[in-house]
């Protein structure tokens, strides 16, 4: 499983932090990435990480949280 924040659908809420802290942060702004490859969405959830991850991908509000089973494409300006 791949993850990807959707940074212009984020809100800075902080709620995927808080479940998931080595899978997600924040930049100056608050907005948050995936932390392992830098919101690239090409590095694999960590298996022991998954149950953190789908909490916080459950408890983000807007569904900025995106998942696949494959790797991202190259990100646009938007989702970096
Ligand atoms: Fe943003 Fe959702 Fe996390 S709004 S801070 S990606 S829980």
């Amino acid at each position: 499983m791949y993850s990807r924040v959707q940074r212009d659908a984020c809100i800075a809420c902080g709620l995927c932090q808080l479940c998931a802290p080595e899978l997600f942060n924040y930049d100056a702004e608050g907005i948050a990435y995936y932390r392992p490859d830098h919101n690239q969405g090409t590095t694999p959830i960590p298996p022991e990480q998954l149950t953190a991850f789908k909490q916080a991908y459950r408890q983000c509000p807007t569904g900025a949280i995106k998942r696949q089973t494959q790797p991202f494409p190259p990100a646009d300006k938007k989702s970096t």
